[in-house]
């Protein structure tokens, strides 16, 4: 395992003033959004939009790097340049989604555990195509396990099931260079109060990191985590404040995980964009203690301005599509250094 490389890339993808753009959608997902805003979706499609995403004006400043799907990784920009080569020229690492979905979790009905170690139907086997993504320009992956909260959820065997598969994803990642971003996103989905999400993120976070270090021994200077904050169920009537948020997702973090860790960059998961911006920005803020860097790897929370502009042809199409992505960026950017605030938006 090549340990310098590993974390100098984890440093650069949370260098100050910086973040991740998810642009890895899978073609099911991203057809949904294109189809929600009114396009149709192909291949063409779905490189058109992320390709002009790609070439925005200076998001360089505010993104270190942008997680890939399979077939974007494959696809090029307008001129022939390969998407990965293109992004690298930019000063822009090109990072990759490795799991392959989800599948049911025998005998507990409503639980998820994620796939994608093993080979199967049309894809390789995860050490097959972390050699090939890394040989095609790819530096980090993601792997995202989905925790749902209600009755008797999350049970224990979704928790070990998950945590076991993060971990021995994180380690396959780290022996082919690449740096594993490990994603257990607790969902918002529910009536769940704050603390049920506050118990279930944490006995994940517990899990994920004992399964890293006494089972596969992954190097956590070497990785970064992408958490959930903790909110309250979408569904429930007691929402926290922001600033509650901010404070009970910094205590999460630091009661629940190890400090060697290469950085945190939060997923959005269905905040509305200026709550995923001020929820950072408090953060960095905060007078309270954290020895990471603090950042975002926002998928619809950088996206969904960017998408809606990009299918109004009529209002600029493709040039208000980076604009619009262009200030989503800034705006987290700031929340970066806790210097964003409600006028600039
Ligand atoms: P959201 O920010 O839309 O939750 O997406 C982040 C992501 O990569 C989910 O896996």
């Amino acid at each position: 395992m090549d340990k310098e490389l590993l974390e100098a890339t984890a440093a650069a993808l949370v260098a100050p003033g910086k973040g991740i753009l998810a642009a890895d959608e899978s073609n099911g997902t991203m057809t949904k959004r294109l189809e929600g805003v009114g396009v149709e979706s192909s291949e063409e499609a779905r490189r058109a939009y992320r390709a002009n995403l790609f070439a925005t004006p200076d998001c360089e400043s505010a993104v270190s790097g942008v997680i890939l799907y399979d077939e974007t990784i494959r696809q090029s920009m307008g001129d022939g340049t390969s998407i990965p080569d293109y992004l690298n020229s930019r000063g822009i690492l090109p990072g990759i989604k490795v799991d392959t979905g989800t599948i049911d979790l025998d005998g507990h009905p409503g639980e998820k555990v994620t796939k994608g170690i093993e080979a199967e139907d049309d894809w390789n086997d995860l050490p097959t195509r972390c050699k090939e993504y890394f040989e095609m320009g790819a530096r980090f992956a993601k792997w995202r396990a989905v925790i749902a909260i209600g009755d008797g959820m999350p049970s224990d065997a979704c928790i070990r099931a998950n945590a076991d598969a993060l971990a021995h994803y994180a380690r396959i990642c780290q022996d082919a260079g690449l740096v594993p971003i490990i994603e257990p996103e607790v969902l918002m989905k529910g009536a769940h109060t704050a603390q049920d999400c506050l118990q279930a993120t944490s006995r994940i976070l517990v899990q994920t990191w004992e399964y890293c270090m006494n089972h596969y021994g992954v190097h956590l200077p070497g990785a970064l985590l992408k958490p959930n904050m903790i909110l309250a169920g979408e569904d429930c009537p007691e929402q926290l404040s922001r600033e509650e948020v901010a404070r009970m997702t910094v205590e999460c973090l630091t009661s629940h995980s190890p400090t060697e860790l290469g950085g945190v960059v939060f997923l959005s998961g269905g905040q509305s964009d200026e709550d995923a911006t001020a929820h950072l920005n408090l953060m960095n803020e905060m007078d309270v203690g954290h020895p990471w860097e603090l950042s975002y790897s926002y998928g619809r929370a950088l996206q969904a301005a960017a998408l809606k502009a990009w299918a109004d042809e009529e209002e600029g199409g493709a040039e208000a599509s980076q604009v619009a992505f262009a200030h989503r960026a800034k705006m987290n950017s700031l929340a970066r250094s806790g210097d964003w605030n409600l006028s600039l938006e």
